[in-house]
């Protein structure tokens, strides 16, 4: 069932799931300051239905990319001051993915370059066809990355090979982004693509959604901090799980062998 979104950002939803497609395949998907918008509200509106939702897809239409990036075209002619702003709203984007509580999966197919791959970074994970293509062209630009490319990329590939692609410009294929962890899994076309990621929201679902709620709110909370920071907000997101009746649940059933019967609460 759609629901409302932007011309440039569709929202379907399936049971539990919601699949967020960016719709502009005239220009590779890219991130217009309105399809930012639209993504920003989409994931907003995500967030208001609660525990309705249990994952979340990430992808772009066409067939040929996830994001090609930024909107060049957009950028142009931008002062400094509006330079900023741009960035500040592909942040917002990012910020709203790691504030939803369900967890989202970018499934790309094809190009996520420059902002695209900084999206598909603020998801929790990346699976991908065999024909994609990842990488952060931004220098080539005159450009650094804006989108939080230089802040997650180098957590989810390290700051040696961050620093390889950001400087370089190169274009990864999926295997290659795989052997450096950018990628979670491949897959053979975008039918297994979504069949895959389906099948992994469904072994989500099959837990305490509390838990996996809290539990990402702490990765993306202790993220970059110090140690003993870390620890704390990973102490106190521990507690939290015993506010939970699916806590209680859950370690009854192990105890009384049988399977656990999670609400939600
Ligand atoms: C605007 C874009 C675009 C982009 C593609 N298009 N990428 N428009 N912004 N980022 C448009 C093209 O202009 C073209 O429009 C149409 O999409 C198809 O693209 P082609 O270039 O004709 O396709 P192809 O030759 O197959 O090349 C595909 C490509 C190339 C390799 C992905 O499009 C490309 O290099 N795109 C730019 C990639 C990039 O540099 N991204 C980083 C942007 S900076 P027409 O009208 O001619 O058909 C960025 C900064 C983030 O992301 C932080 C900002 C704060």
């Amino acid at each position: 069932t759609p629901q409302a979104s932007g011309p440039d950002v569709r929202v379907e939803r399936d049971g539990g799931i919601a699949i967020v497609t960016i719709d502009r395949p005239a220009a590779l998907n890219a991130l217009s300051p309105d399809v930012l918008r639209a993504l920003h509200a989409a994931f907003e509106s995500l967030a208001a239905d609660g525990s309705a939702v249990r994952g979340v897809l990430l992808t772009g239409a066409g067939g040929r990319a996830f994001v090609a990036g930024a909107d060049i075209r957009a950028m142009a002619d931008l002062t400094p001051e509006q330079g900023e702003e741009s960035a500040r709203l592909g942040h917002r984007v990012a910020g709203a993915i790691e504030g939803l509580a369900a967890p989202v999966i970018a499934c790309v197919d094809g190009f996520a370059l420059g902002g695209g791959l900084e999206l598909a970074l603020a998801c929790d994970f990346i699976y991908a066809t065999d024909a994609s293509t990842f990488g952060q062209p931004e220098v080539r630009l005159g450009l650094t990355p804006g989108f939080g490319g230089t802040v997650r990329l180098p957590r989810a590939v390290g700051l040696a090979r961050a620093k390889e692609l950001i400087y370089t410009a190169r274009r990864i294929d999926a295997a290659e982004a795989a052997a450096m962890g950018l990628v979670s899994r491949t897959f053979a076309d975008r039918d297994a693509l979504f069949e895959g990621a389906r099948a992994t929201l469904a072994e989500i679902e099959a837990n305490a959604a509390p838990a996996v709620g809290i539990a990402k709110r702490v990765l993306v909370a202790a993220a970059g901090r110090r140690t003993d920071r870390a620890a704390e907000i990973e102490i106190a997101g521990f507690g939290d799980a015993f506010r939970t009746e699916d806590m209680r649940e859950g370690v009854a059933a192990f105890i009384e062998k049988r399977e656990p019967g999670f609400t939600g609460a």
